[in-house]
């Protein structure tokens, strides 16, 4: 199941998003993350928003679990009586019989059934011992609240209860209100009301005695937990300046905080009895029963998501803003440039930059230059350079089998510094080489260059007299005599025709095979540097 949305943040909270839909469902499908098409004075415009789901009925995606387990009436069968007239206890709860079974899913089934259907526990058989239960509800999943949590009792609200959350999948709870008929006497606390919170206050948990009172009970049902009085501390009596809560909420983790949970806990402490002394002779009248509980809120994404999915029985945020995590909570392999943060509530320029720089991991600090409005990473590593340092150093080209976050991504030139004009390359590698040499790496001569810390052309000279075997220096080259050939007349002159090599051991050498010639060649071209080359008869 998915929900997702496209709507004004004002949309959101005043309940406008239905207009909208109705009068321009065209616009629906062209929205982009954190954007939206509306209809404004200049016709359809682009409305910025917070990156958020949707709210939904949460519900939908909890599971519930109670303490003690076999809390639950009717194992075995029970009657028990109405609460206001003890006299009238022909009612039945029986767990294998489905019409006269209380099972905890009742209380997030469908309401507006006749009769109501609802979860009730066993009777205060046991009194004085206290009954207690909790009715803990998990979403293994931050979610933020975005309207009163309301319980519905059936049978009388109770006269002691508190509300607890935990925000780290039950592992720590705190509590959220505390309920009662005497806030004093049931828990040292002052009463008071969620009217007496101010901006200053509004973290603080309280102790109310609005919801605990009055024994008319078939009208005064629920029990809330004021979510929109405290929206309005800041967003104004009809909420009509959310920018206000947003701008807020943008920069206090503390009230983010306190309107998010990943679990709730309903720990009911003592039944309604409708009197100030329980009627021990009619236990059977004191029980809790709820029909509804409602969860309003939202997946929590960091501002990172317009939509959260429910997959596997977990609920989920896909993740925009190149972040990842159920909550949109990391940055994405490969996305860390930039210390991840939480999008922001106010619309762009001011909010919703949420700019991740790329650094393919070879930095992990970005910094922002205002001047040309870009956010640049800082120190790249591994060789690599640019805005992203998405290029390789000078000195460097780019493994073209490797990926562009890969360590080893950016691979030296290894140009030879004698061969080769710089130590650049191009993008396969290839150096610059210097007159006279040749290959990538600048590290072979060209035919008719002599290697002496580079290509040289001048091979011999009048002080150099390298030219051997009888050879002359004739302008810088050496003339060989007709016995032998190469640069240096290093290389006995082969006559495949008499099958052997012409030279001072001429009687032997017919006698040797053929090969054995190229092997002599092969050595002297060792010792002499010489370079074999194709083109032998123009150097003689
Ligand atoms: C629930 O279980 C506990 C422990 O097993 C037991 O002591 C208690 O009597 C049970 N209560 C009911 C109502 O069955
Ligand atoms: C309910 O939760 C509280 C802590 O929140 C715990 O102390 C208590 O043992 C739990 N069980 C019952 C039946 O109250
Ligand atoms: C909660 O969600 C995590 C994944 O995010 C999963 O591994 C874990 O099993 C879930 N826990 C429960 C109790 O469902
Ligand atoms: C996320 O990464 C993609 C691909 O690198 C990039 O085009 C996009 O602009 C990034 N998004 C944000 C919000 O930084
Ligand atoms: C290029 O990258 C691949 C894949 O990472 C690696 O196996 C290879 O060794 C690299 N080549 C060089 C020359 O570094
Ligand atoms: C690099 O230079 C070599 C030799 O000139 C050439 O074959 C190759 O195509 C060049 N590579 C690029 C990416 O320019």
């Amino acid at each position: 199941m998915r929900f997702q949305f496209a709507l004004t943040l004002q949309a959101i909270w005043t309940g406008m998003c239905h207009a909208a839909m109705q009068h321009y469902p065209a616009a629906w499908g062209h929205y982009d993350v954190c954007k939206s098409q509306v209809y404004s004075d200049e016709g359809l415009t682009w409305d910025y928003m917070a990156c958020q789901p949707e709210a939904a009925d949460m519900t939908q995606f909890l599971k519930v679990s109670l303490d003690p387990p076999n809390i639950t009436c009717g194992d075995p069968p029970e009657t028990y009586c109405a609460l206001e007239n003890p006299y009238m206890c022909n009612n039945e709860c029986d767990a294998n019989t489905e019409e006269l079974a209380h099972p905890p899913q009742l209380m997030f089934d469908i309401e507006g059934r006749n009769p109501t259907t609802f979860w009730q526990s066993t009777t205060w058989k046991k009194y004085p011992k206290a009954l207690l239960v909790n009715i803990t509800l998990s979403w293994n999943k931050t979610i933020e609240l975005t309207d009163d949590i309301v319980i519905t009792f059936e049978s009388g609200r109770p006269e002691q209860m508190v509300l607890e959350k935990s925000l780290d999948y039950g592992r720590t709870w705190q509590p959220y209100q505390f309920y009662a008929t005497d806030c004093l006497d049931a828990f040292t606390m002052e009463p008071k009301t969620v009217q007496d919170l101010s901006q200053h206050t509004l973290l603080d948990i309280i102790c109310t005695e609005d919801y605990s009172r009055g024994y008319v009970w078939k009208y005064d049902k629920t029990v809330r937990f004021e979510i929109k009085d405290r929206f309005a501390l800041f967003a104004g009596p009809r909420l009509h300046n959310m920018a206000s809560l947003y701008g807020q909420l943008d920069t206090t983790k503390n009230l983010r905080d306190f309107f998010t949970i990943t679990d709730l806990r309903i720990r009911l402490l003592r039944p309604a009895t409708g009197a100030t002394v329980v009627d021990e002779s009619s236990l059977s009248r004191y029980f809790y029963a709820i029909s509804d509980i409602k969860v309003q809120g939202r997946c929590k994404c960091n501002l990172h998501a317009n939509s959260c999915v429910f997959d596997k029985e977990k609920l989920s945020c896909e993740c925009e803003h190149n972040t990842t995590g159920p909550d949109c909570g990391r940055c994405k392999r490969s996305y860390q440039g930039r210390a991840w943060s939480a999008g922001s509530y106010l619309p762009i320029p001011k909010g919703t930059a949420n700019i991740y720089c790329e650094c393919f991991g070879h930095s992990n600090r970005c910094s922002y230059l205002e001047v040309i409005n870009t956010v640049i990473c800082v120190s790249c590593k591994h060789n690599t350079r640019g805005q992203h340092c998405q290029l390789c150093k000078l000195g460097y080209y780019r493994n073209a089998s490797a990926e562009l976050d890969d360590e080893n991504v950016c691979i030296e030139c290894n140009c030879n510094p004698s061969g080769s004009v710089s130590d650049h390359c191009n993008g396969t590698g290839y150096c610059t080489c210097k007159e006279g040499t040749t290959g990538p790496k600048c590290q072979e001569c060209l035919p008719g260059y002599l290697w002496e810390n580079g290509c040289k052309s001048r091979v011999c000279d009048n002080e150099l007299l390298r030219c051997q075997n009888g050879g002359e220096c004739v302008s810088n080259r050496c003339s060989c005599p007709a016995s032998h050939t190469g640069l240096l007349c290093e290389k006995p002159r082969c006559e495949s025709e008499l099958g052997g090599c012409k030279g001072p051991e001429s009687g032997q050498a017919s006698l040797r095979p053929p090969s054995l010639c190229s092997v002599l060649t092969l050595l002297l071209a060792g010792v002499a540097l010489w370079r074999e080359t194709p083109r032998r008869a123009a150097a003689l």
